[in-house]
């Protein structure tokens, strides 16, 4: 059955002269089948270089949003129109109009876990790859930042020089990581080394060997000389660093963390994506106006 999919999904590949992209929370057989895999940076800069006419992206909203502001032109399909992210909808465009009020001068870095109606209202985007970068890299020192508030107090640590003012948002999946259950799973894998993601919080994170982006994870744990690792982040990173590491174990945190709008997308459903030339992203353009002047300068201060 699924290589009747996988068949079928390389046909209509060539057909729609389409390129498909897959985070790597998405499901083992949809990493399989995509042409590139990364994090929500690698994605971004990799779909503003391609020559097919449309991305298929594989992913929740805010990220087919974010290639389709980057690479107008283009058409950009998401196989399940309600893969969404429950952080991103922790701030509404109103929400941080009336937040800036409150914060006269300063300059508004937001997470691309965010909507484009969101990005319109920042000053640059940046993703966990990145963040450190382009926040040192900003001339301004207030800065509001959100909606992540554990990325932007990680960030904040490292970077005493400015003034950041963060928005109480959170990744529900990230939050199911606890200090107790890190304690104890240290215990049990000595030897291990500890990686996780910036969108933990903060005690969960002061424990970690490194904190990163997936793809940092995955770099990480390649590039080590450690053999056995604890893993800190969504299920879904457990195929690349399996397949690129054969030879060492990782150990996922804890079963529960799934992020289920990341697994709506199935073969079946990309199948269905390319025969009927479905779910088109659309930004309007006066909104992918403002938000696109805010990720280029991310491109820009993240190079
Ligand atoms: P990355 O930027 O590491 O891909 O993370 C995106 C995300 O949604 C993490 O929860
Ligand atoms: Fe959003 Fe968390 Fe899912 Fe990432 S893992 S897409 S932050 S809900």
């Amino acid at each position: 059955m699924d290589n009747n999919f996988i068949e079928r999904i390389n046909k209509l590949k060539q057909e729609r002269n389409a390129v498909i992209v897959a985070h790597m929370y998405q499901n083992d057989e949809v990493q399989a089948v995509a042409d590139m895999v990364g994090d929500s940076y690698a994605l971004s800069k990799y779909c503003t270089n391609r020559p097919e006419s449309t991305i298929v992206f594989c992913g929740v909203d805010f990220m087919a949003e974010s290639a389709k502001i980057l690479s107008p032109e283009k058409t950009v399909l998401i196989p399940v129109a309600d893969a969404g992210c429950p952080m991103a909808d922790m701030i509404t465009a109103e929400q941080l109009r009336e937040f800036k009020k409150q914060y006269p001068g300063y300059a508004v870095a937001t997470y691309i876990n965010s909507s484009a109606a969101v990005k319109a209202e920042s000053d640059v985007i940046v993703t966990s790859s990145n963040a450190l970068k382009v926040i040192r890299g900003m001339e301004e020192k207030n800065i509001i930042f959100g909606p992540d508030r554990n990325l932007g107090s990680f960030i904040a640590k490292q970077c005493p020089e400015k003034n950041i003012v963060l928005w109480d948002g959170f990744c529900p999946t990230h939050h199911k990581i606890k200090k107790e259950d890190v304690l104890e799973i240290k215990e049990k894998y000595p030897n291990a080394e500890l990686l996780v993601h910036p969108e933990c919080t903060p005690d969960v994170t002061e424990l970690a060997d490194y904190a990163g982006s997936t793809k940092g994870i995955i770099d990480y744990a390649t590039a080590s000389e450690s053999k056995e690792f604890i893993i800190g982040t969504e299920v879904g990173v457990m195929y690349q660093l399996k397949k690129n590491n054969p030879d060492k174990k990782f150990y996922i945190m804890s079963c529960e963390l799934v992020c289920h709008n990341m697994k709506k997308t199935t073969l079946e459903s990309i199948v269905n994506c390319l025969e009927k030339g479905e779910h088109k992203i659309y930004v309007p353009d006066e909104v992918a106006k403002k938000a696109k002047k805010a990720l280029d300068r991310m491109l820009e201060l993240g190079k």
